[in-house]
């Protein structure tokens, strides 16, 4: 049976600044996403009936249509119904090695890889920048997951802008087991409590794009200065994650005062916070003697590094 086997990496924010209020309903934002090498792999099989099934080991992972790699599918059987009559429904196979919930898109990347999959496998030959539209209309950061590397996202998330690609710098994560944020209610809690800083006008909003703190992170990206990268690390959601959930914090205090942690922020809406080291073995170092000032085994670990692309074909 014809088959198409995908990997879809999961994303980190080195920045997130939220500016305003968008006519959406969603925020507008300022945002330096960068993909990561801890990937999903995705299989998807022409059905044999016009059904979409989705198969996943993890509990965690909802297989209908609230899964937005199942909503992915249905837009692209609801955009391309003649190739959906022909070639019958679909069997899509996740397997999950990105935590879900957790602030890395893990989601976003699997839908990301069954457009990529399904314009294959229907053999619709659609360009990059059709597969972005398609993404744009699913989820903000799903364009974003096509191309992986490092960007700047303006507007919803969706309006991407390449930056300079960074050295395979090693990426820590680290989240306490049972604990989900929906990205959904930290949004609407930031509205609640900071929407008076917010600026007004789209003209303001324009002008603040260009002097957001994202310019600090910007140009130490251009310069591949690594110390700066990691002290300009920023995410507004912080400010209503770390009260609802101290323990979030806490985590990320603990990396601060690793010495060889360049440095730690909470990964979009948490509660996965991730450090950036040199190297692999200095990392390796630094899990070690968090685990150990932490003590608390609800806290899991992945060691992974910074990754130059998006969805790929294998
Ligand atoms: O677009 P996505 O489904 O990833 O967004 C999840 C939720 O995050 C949205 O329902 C919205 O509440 C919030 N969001 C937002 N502004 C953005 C992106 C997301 O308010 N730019």
């Amino acid at each position: 049976m014809r088959h198409y086997s995908l990997t879809a990496p999961a994303k980190i924010n080195l920045h997130l600044e939220i500016l305003g209020d968008r006519a959406d309903g969603y925020h507008e934002l300022v945002m330096v996403l960068q993909g990561i090498a801890l990937e999903d792999r995705i299989d998807i099989y022409a059905g044999s009936t016009q059904d979409i099934h989705l198969h996943c080991e993890d509990p965690d992972m909802p297989l209908g249509s609230d899964n937005i790699a199942y909503q992915a599918a249905q837009l692209m059987c609801r955009e391309y119904p003649e190739a959906y009559a022909q070639y019958g429904g679909l069997e899509i196979n996740i397997e999950k090695n990105i935590p879900v919930a957790a602030g890395l898109a893990g989601g976003s990347a699997d839908a990301a890889a069954v457009l990529v999959g399904i314009n294959l496998l229907w053999k619709l030959g659609l360009t990059q920048p059709e597969l972005q539209t398609l993404a744009s209309q699913l989820g903000s950061d799903i364009a974003f997951c096509l191309e992986g590397g490092t960007a700047l996202a303006l507007g919803r998330g969706e309006q991407l802008n390449a930056l300079e690609g960074l050295e395979d710098l090693a990426v820590i994560l680290a989240k306490h087991q049972n604990l989900y944020v929906s990205t959904a209610w930290a949004y609407k809690t930031y509205r609640q409590q900071f929407e008076q800083t917010y600026f007004q006008q789209p003209e303001n909003i324009a002008a603040q794009t260009k002097q957001v703190h994202s310019a600090d992170l910007v140009s130490a990206i251009a310069q591949q200065d690594y110390p700066k990268i990691g002290q300009f690390l920023y995410n507004n959601l912080e400010k209503v994650v770390f009260p609802a959930h101290p323990q979030v914090e806490a985590l990320k205090l603990v990396f601060q005062k690793e010495s060889e942690v360049l440095g730690t922020i909470m990964s979009g809406s948490g509660p996965t916070v991730f450090a950036l080291c040199r190297s692999q073995a200095v990392a390796e170092q630094v899990i070690k003697s968090v685990q150990s000032k932490l003590n608390d085994s609800t806290v899991n670990f992945w060691l992974t590094k910074l990754s130059t692309h998006g969805i790929q074909v294998h």
